[in-house]
């Protein structure tokens, strides 16, 4: 098994480059990105060192650096997947329930096998391969209650250089006894995979209580204790995704208002919490969330897939919830944050709200970055962000190659992209300046890449423009 965690990589790489550094819905399209139709991206020990003008960039890059081509595609920032499921690859597409059923029927009984280091550690490696070919560098991830599977989540995101966030989940009732732990052992556990894991290189431990009934009351003060102890660590749980949850919660927590107010009476409504789904909230939730600066995550595929409902994006906005978009693997039925972002234009279309192509693209980069409060770090093509990234082709089938020919503008081709795009259009990726995936397709991209700039005549001689041949 190759080893690629130690070093960042350094090369240049040549692509339409893509990035926002601002909400599109605030800045408005044209203020919030920077494209650059024949850039550079200088990459060193994994880190971007500088974007801009191919033209201007080669003329003073160092003859030795390897340059990969990725003309005509866009390089934009690796996607950010901020709420899946490692354990349930093989739940997904299980048929014809809601939440609660579903995970009863379906995703206990698959989630019970992985105190197994077998069925954990291939599914952690099938997990990253995935997102790789979906062209997603960061997801923050559920594994199951055993530490067998952080374990593993953490070990293959290491190994592949990833910046990953996961955590042990911890569920103390209702659920089979083989899922159960208790508010001692889930206290414990979740602390030895902190002092094991966080921080190492590019991974983060996120305390993961995986929804309030599956917790006892002593449970949540157990994880209240390791959220004080550890301020800074990401939470990650579920709130408010269908009627059925909301009314189980109400029966189990008597003395809360409302649901949010379970976890605000733990102390778990902070900075970097993140709320998968927040399909029901009340003004006072959204309120509450927002003043806290916690995170709703939108997962349009799962809320379809389970007739969760249609999450109200514009409220959120209105009430200043940050809020991330995300698959929901595996109640979420696709792994690509293009599929993703199409499903979700769904969603807010039933709702009678928008979502264009610049800003679905923010969301899944920058917007997504931000909400995981890793704004300052990932999800931006700029000096300073590690290098992470996603090159997509926008013409990747006969439909898309059609559909081409009439489009005009950048926005409309990002639209397009979205609404027909899955990992089809993930031509390669890389995270931590080197490439992890490329694209299985006979003839595509060929020997040209990585070919240092010297080979391809990108050093000196440039006033006359003949990089750009390349
Ligand atoms: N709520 C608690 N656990 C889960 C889960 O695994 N998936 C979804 N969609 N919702 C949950
Ligand atoms: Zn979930």
């Amino acid at each position: 098994m190759t080893t690629m965690s130690s070093a960042g990589g350094t090369l240049a790489i040549r692509a339409r480059v893509l990035t926002y550094h601002a909400h599109p819905l605030v800045e408005g399209a044209q203020g919030s990105h920077r494209y650059v139709e024949d850039g550079l991206v200088v990459v060193r020990d994994g880190v971007i060192e500088a974007v801009g003008e191919a033209v201007d960039l080669l003329a003073d890059l160092d003859p030795a650096m390897p340059v990969a081509d990725h003309r005509p595609h866009l390089l934009m920032s690796g996607f950010i997947d901020p709420h899946l499921h490692m354990p349930q690859s093989q739940v997904i597409g299980s048929f014809g329930t809601e939440l609660m059923e579903w995970l009863s029927k379906y995703t206990f009984p698959e989630e019970s096998r992985y105190g197994d280091p077998a069925v954990s550690d291939a599914a952690a490696r099938f997990l990253m391969a995935e997102l790789l070919r979906n062209g997603t560098t960061t997801a923050v991830a559920f594994c199951t209650s055993h530490p067998q599977s952080a374990t593993s989540f953490f070990t293959e995101a290491d190994r592949l250089g990833l910046r990953m966030v996961g955590g042990k989940v911890m569920m103390d009732r209702n659920a089979p006894d083989a899922l159960l732990d208790t508010p001692e052992r889930g206290y414990d556990e979740s602390k030895d995979l902190i002092r094991r894991w966080h921080g190492n290189r590019r991974l983060s431990y996120a305390i993961s209580p995986r929804f309030a009934p599956t917790s006892t009351e002593a449970q949540l003060e157990a994880t209240q204790a390791l959220a004080a102890e550890y301020p800074s660590l990401h939470i990650q749980t579920h709130l408010s995704e269908n009627a059925q949850e909301i009314a189980f919660v109400a029966e189990l927590f008597p003395w809360a208002e409302d649901y949010t107010a379970v976890y605000e009476r733990y102390g778990l409504v902070r900075p970097k919490a993140l709320f998968g789904h927040c399909i029901h909230l009340s003004e006072r939730e959204r309120g509450a969330l927002a003043d806290a600066q916690a995170t709703a995550v939108f997962c349009p595929t799962s809320n379809l897939f389970l007739g969760s409902g249609l999450f109200d994006r514009d409220a959120a906005l209105a009430a200043g919830l940050r809020t991330g978009i995300a698959t929901d693997i595996g109640g979420g039925t696709s792994y690509s944050m293009l599929t993703t972002a199409a499903e979700g234009y769904k969603v807010l279309a039933l709702r009678g709200q928008k979502l264009r192509g610049h800003a679905a693209f923010y969301m899944l980069t920058a917007g997504n970055a931000d909400a995981i409060g890793f704004g300052d770090r990932i999800g931006q093509v700029a000096p300073g962000f590690e290098a992470d990234f996603a090159i997509l082709d926008t013409t990747a089938t006969p439909a898309q190659r059609r559909r081409a020919e009439r489009v005009e503008t950048l926005e409309e081709e990002l639209f397009v992209l979205m609404t027909t795009g899955d990992e089809r259009n993930v031509a390669a990726t890389y995270a931590n300046g080197r490439r992890v995936h490329v694209r299985d397709v006979a003839g595509e991209l060929p020997a040209r890449l990585d070919q240092p700039a010297a080979a391809q005549g990108f050093a000196g001689g440039l006033q006359d423009g003949t990089a750009q041949e390349r």
